[in-house]
């Protein structure tokens, strides 16, 4: 009855990096899927997936998606039954809380920018959860991402030589995103077909690399 829920988890060392805008763009894509999903938002500075999904009931967006505030990972892993997805979203900082629902996902979702000031911390995190058993769960994203050809190839480089997987799609810079998050849309939710199609790349990436990944032990 109790089959164990998918968890794919959004962690980062640097806030702003866009963790909880694709933490979003991943479960509108999960319930359009016809999965029962969770978003879990474990950032309770911030609260932006929550704030978020009360912009979506307001303006009435469906489908309806559950999107909870928990303060720990034992409170999420208790609601897991009625639940088949489960998607975290952390704090800016990895703290101990972020690093232990990395430790506990089958695919951790890593966003950074391009700079060598973005990459370092991250590749940092990345070393330091592969430490604690989570490789070959651990997934790079290149997020918000410029103009700058050289600089996306250096940020791949860079990646590579690490031994990091990257995610086959990158997410662009566009400020137009930002409207639809404020009305409680996201993703392939996007007003503008331009952004859609960016938004729906991305999910079909990520919704892909979550199947991908093996059942916890
Ligand atoms: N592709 C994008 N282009 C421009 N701005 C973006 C993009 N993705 C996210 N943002 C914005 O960047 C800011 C930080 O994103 P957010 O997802 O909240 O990051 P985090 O959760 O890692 O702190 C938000 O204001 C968000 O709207
Ligand atoms: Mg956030």
């Amino acid at each position: 009855m109790s089959k164990v829920a998918t968890t794919a988890a959004f962690v980062s060392q640097k806030g702003g990096v866009g963790k909880s805008t694709l933490a979003r763009v991943l479960a509108v894509g999960a319930v359009h899927r016809g999965r029962r999903t969770l978003l879990a938002d474990f950032d309770l500075d911030q609260l932006t997936c929550v704030e978020w999904g009360a912009a979506r009931l307001r303006g009435s967006i469906e489908p309806e998606l559950d999107t909870r505030p928990f303060k720990s990972l034992k409170k999420l892993r208790k609601d897991e039954s009625v639940v088949d997805f489960i998607v975290a979203d952390t704090r800016g900082l990895a703290d101990d809380l972020s690093t232990e629902i990395a430790e506990d996902s089958e695919v951790v979702f890593l966003p950074t920018g391009v700079s060598q000031d973005d990459l370092r911390p991250t590749l940092a995190l990345a070393r330091k959860l592969a430490r604690r058993g989570a490789e070959g769960r651990l997934v790079m994203v290149l997020s918000k991402v410029g103009r700058s050809e050289t600089q996306f190839a250096k940020a791949v480089e860079a990646i590579e030589d690490a031994g990091f997987e990257l995610l086959s799609e990158h997410w662009p810079q566009r400020d137009g995103f930002q409207n639809d998050l404020d009305a409680g849309r996201a993703g392939r939710e996007a007003r503008n077909p331009h952004l859609r199609e960016i938004a729906e790349r991305m999910e079909e990436a990520l919704w892909s690399r979550a199947m991908k990944a093996k059942p916890r032990a």
